[in-house]
C-alpha cells in the first residue's frame, strides 16, 4: 500500500523548531477527570466559517496573525464592524451553525470530503463559583490540529485528533460575552500521526464534548488507582497535585469496603499510597464490579467508579485475575453507521458495544485511534475488555523526531485519560507498520513509554505476517517488534487479499515467539443483502465462508488465545470507490451500514458461544508474571 503526499503548501515554520515551539503552547497540567468536574457544558450549535485558504489564520505573506503581539487580523479576534467605514470580511454571527460535538463531514454534504480549516465560535457567560478558582477550556478531542482562542487571545495549540486536551483560561475569562474561537484543521500531513494514507474517513471538527471546567487553585492533575503490583487485595494510588500548594494531606476512601488511608504529598505535589483491601471483589467480564473511590486533597477531590483486576501473560496464556482467558473479540471504528459520522455519545457507545455483546464478545479492539471516553466507561460497566490504540498506522515518518514526539504525546494523553479503566487491558502502539530498524526503534520508544507510564497492562501492536517465498501456504510471524510486546498479535487476510477461501484450510503457521497469539484482524468484504456462491466476491456467502474456514484454522495454532475480526460494522473510507458495491464504504462489517446483520455475524456468534468457558490449556507454558 503506497502513500502520495498531499499538495497542501505550509510555510517553513512548520519545521521542527516550530513543533517544539508549538509544544510550548500545548496543554499544561489540567484537572484530572475534567469531564466529571463542575463547570459549563459548551456543547451545542456553534457558528462556523469554512476557510480552505486559512485566510483567518495567515496574512497574504503566509505569516500567522496570532504570532504578532498586536494581531492586525485573524478570525480569532471575532471582530464586528463598529462603524460603516469598518472593513471586516467575515462574520461569525452571520455564519451557519455546526453541532458540537460532531464532525463537519456528516453534518453538511458539501463538507463530506472537506479537508482543511474550519473556524468555530461560541459565546458564553461564566462566573466562577470559587474566589480563587482556575478555569480550563477542555476538549474531548478535535481532529486534527486545534488553535484555541478566548476573547481574542491565544490559549494554545493541540495536535492529534483523538485525545483530550485543555488550556487554562483563568486570566482571560470575563463574566459575560466570552468569545471562544477554535481553528480546527484536519489536513492530512506526511509527518502526521496518522500520516496521509488511512482506510478510514478523515472526519474533521470538534468531534467530542467541550466544557469549561472549574478547579481549585491547587488541584489533582493526575491520579492512578489500581491493584498494587503482584497483589489482588492491596490497592495502590498515585496522586499528583498542580498549583501553589503542592504539599497537602491526601485521603483515599472506599466506603463499600470501609477503607480509608492517608498520606501527604511531597514538594513535587506527588503522593503514593497503598492500602490493604481485604474482601475486595475483582472486576471481570462475568462480574464487572466497580467501587466508588474518593481521593480527597485539602483543596480538591475526585470520586470515580473503579474496577480492580490483574492482567498478565504466562507462556501462551493471558491471565485475568490469574485465570486463563480467551478473548472473544471484534474490531470497531468510532463511527455510528446508522446516523453517519463520528460516534461521540453515551448512546453511540451503547449501540456499538451492545452489538458486540450480541456477538458474545468479551473483548473489543477500538481501532485505530483512541475512541471517546464514553466507550471505556461503558465497557467498565458492561464487563467488556478493551484494546486501545494510537494511530501509528502504516507508513509513518519514522525518522522524524516531531512525529515521534507527536505519537508519544498521543499515547501519554490516552493513558492519562483511561489509566483507571478496568476494561482496558492492552495498549497498542501501532497497526501494520513495515518492519525496519527506524520503525522498530520508534515503536520501542512507545512501548517503553507505555510500560513506564502504566506497568499494569499488556502492551502490543497489530503486526504483519510474511509469506514463505518458497511456499505460499506457509505463513511466518517473526516481526522483530514481537520481542518487546506481551502478545503476538497480527493481522491476516488469507482468503481475501491473499487467495480465495479454499486456501485458508491449507495454511501453516510458524510463529517465532512463545507468547499468546491474538489475531488482531481477519475478514472479507460483503455487501449486506448481496448473495452468491462462496467464491463470489462481496457476497455474504463469501464472507461467511471466510469465517467458517478461518476460525477452525486458528484453533489449530497452539498459542491462539483470541481474535478481533475486522470488523463489527461497515464504515466509511475514501479508499473504497467501487460503484454500487463500496461507494465510499469498507464492507468488511458483520453488520451493514443499515444495521442489518450479515450471515457471517451468526458464524462468529456461534463460535464464541462455544468459547464462553475458560480455554483448555494447550501447548507449553513458561512463567512471566506482571
Ligand atoms: C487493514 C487495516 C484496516 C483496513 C483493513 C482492510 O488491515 O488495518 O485499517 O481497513 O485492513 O483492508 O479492510
Amino acid at each position: 500500500m503506497n502513500a502520495a503526499a498531499p499538495t497542501f503548501l505550509m510555510p517553513s515554520l512548520l519545521k521542527s523548531s516550530c513543533f517544539l515551539l508549538l509544544t510550548a503552547l500545548t496543554a499544561r497540567a489540567a484537572p484530572v477527570n475534567a469531564s466529571l468536574r463542575p463547570g459549563l457544558d459548551l456543547n451545542g450549535q456553534w457558528h462556523r466559517i469554512v476557510d480552505p485558504y486559512d485566510t483567518g489564520y495567515y496574512d497574504y505573506r503566509l505569516q500567522p496573525y496570532d504570532a504578532a503581539a498586536q494581531p492586525s487580523g485573524g478570525f480569532f479576534l471575532d471582530r464586528r464592524p463598529q462603524a460603516e467605514t469598518d472593513l471586516i470580511e467575515y462574520s461569525f454571527d452571520a455564519s451557519p451553525l455546526l453541532a458540537v460535538p460532531g464532525d463537519w463531514n456528516s453534518q453538511d454534504e458539501r463538507l463530506l470530503y472537506y479537508e482543511g480549516t474550519v473556524w468555530y465560535r461560541r459565546l458564553f457567560d461564566y462566573t466562577p463559583s470559587g474566589a480563587n478558582s482556575r478555569v480550563f477550556l477542555w476538549f474531548g478531542a478535535a481532529n486534527y490540529e486545534a488553535d484555541v482562542y478566548l476573547n481574542g487571545h491565544k490559549l494554545g495549540h493541540h495536535v492529534g485528533g483523538f485525545t483530550p486536551f485543555a488550556f487554562e483560561a483563568t486570566a482571560l475569562l470575563q463574566p459575560s460575552g466570552n468569545s471562544l474561537v477554535v481553528r480546527v484543521n484536519n489536513q492530512r500531513r506526511r509527518a502526521g500521526v496518522p500520516t496521509v494514507m488511512t482506510d478510514w474517513w478523515n472526519y474533521g471538527g470538534l468531534t467530542r464534548d467541550v466544557r469549561l471546567v472549574e478547579a481549585p487553585a491547587t488541584f489533582i492533575a493526575d491520579c492512578a488507582i489500581h491493584l498494587a503490583s503482584g497483589a489482588r487485595d492491596r490497592i495502590a494510588v498515585r496522586v499528583r497535585l498542580d498549583g501553589a500548594q503542592p504539599v497537602q494531606k491526601i485521603t483515599i476512601t472506599i466506603p463499600e469496603l470501609s477503607l480509608t488511608a492517608g498520606s501527604t504529598t511531597g514538594a513535587d505535589g506527588v503522593a503514593a499510597i497503598e492500602l490493604a483491601a481485604p474482601g475486595l471483589a475483582l472486576w471481570s467480564p462475568d462480574r464487572p464490579k466497580l467501587y466508588t473511590v474518593t481521593v480527597a486533597a485539602e483543596t480538591d477531590g475526585l470520586t470515580d467508579e473503579i474496577g480492580f483486576r490483574t492482567i498478565a501473560v504466562r507462556g501462551h496464556d493471558i491471565l485475568l485475575n490469574g485465570q486463563p482467558l480467551f478473548l472473544r473479540g471484534i474490531c470497531l471504528h468510532e463511527e455510528n453507521p446508522l446516523r453517519g459520522g463520528r460516534a461521540f455519545s453515551p448512546a453511540d457507545a451503547t449501540l456499538l458495544l451492545g452489538w458486540a455483546r450480541e456477538l458474545n464478545c468479551n473483548f473489543v479492539r477500538l481501532a485505530h485511534y483512541p475512541h471517546n471516553e464514553h466507550m471505556a466507561r461503558l465497557a467498565d460497566k458492561l464487563g467488556l475488555l478493551l484494546w486501545e490504540e494510537i494511530p501509528v498506522y502504516w507508513a509513518i515518518t519514522w525518522d522524524d523526531p516531531d512525529t515521534l514526539a507527536n505519537a508519544r504525546n498521543q499515547l501519554a494523553e490516552l493513558i492519562g485519560r483511561d489509566q483507571n479503566r478496568a476494561s482496558v487491558i492492552v495498549w497498542s502502539v501501532a497497526n501494520e507498520t513495515p518492519v525496519g530498524e527506524a520503525r522498530t526503534r520508534f515503536l520501542r520508544t512507545l512501548i517503553d513509554d507505555a510500560r513506564s507510564r502504566d506497568g499494569t497492562r499488556l502492551v502490543s501492536a497489530a503486526m504483519e505476517v510474511r509469506t514463505d517465498p518458497a511456499d505460499a501456504d506457509h505463513k511466518i510471524v517473526d516481526d522483530p517488534l514481537g520481542e518487546f510486546t506481551d502478545l503476538q498479535s497480527f493481522n491476516e487476510y488469507v482468503g481475501w487479499y491473499d487467495g480465495l477461501p479454499e486456501k485458508i484450510a491449507r495454511v501453516r503457521w510458524t510463529i517465532s515467539r512463545d507468547k499468546p497469539v491474538i489475531i488482531s484482524e481477519f475478514g472479507a468484504d460483503a455487501v449486506q443483502g448481496m448473495h452468491g456462491g462462496p467464491n463470489t466476491r462481496f457476497s455474504e456467502e463469501y464472507q461467511e465462508q471466510v469465517y467458517r474456514l478461518t476460525l477452525p484454522m486458528l484453533d489449530k495454532i497452539p498459542q491462539f488465545r483470541g481474535c478481533t475480526p475486522w470488523i463489527l460494522c461497515d464504515f466509511r473510507s475514501p479508499r473504497r470507490v467501487l460503484p454500487q458495491i463500496q461507494d465510499g464504504w469498507n464492507r468488511k462489517g458483520l453488520i451493514g451500514e443499515n444495521g442489518q446483520r450479515k450471515k457471517a455475524f451468526d458464524v462468529l456468534k456461534a463460535y464464541y458461544a462455544g468459547h464462553l468457558g475458560v480455554p483448555e490449556p494447550r501447548g507449553s507454558t513458561t512463567t512471566d508474571q506482571r
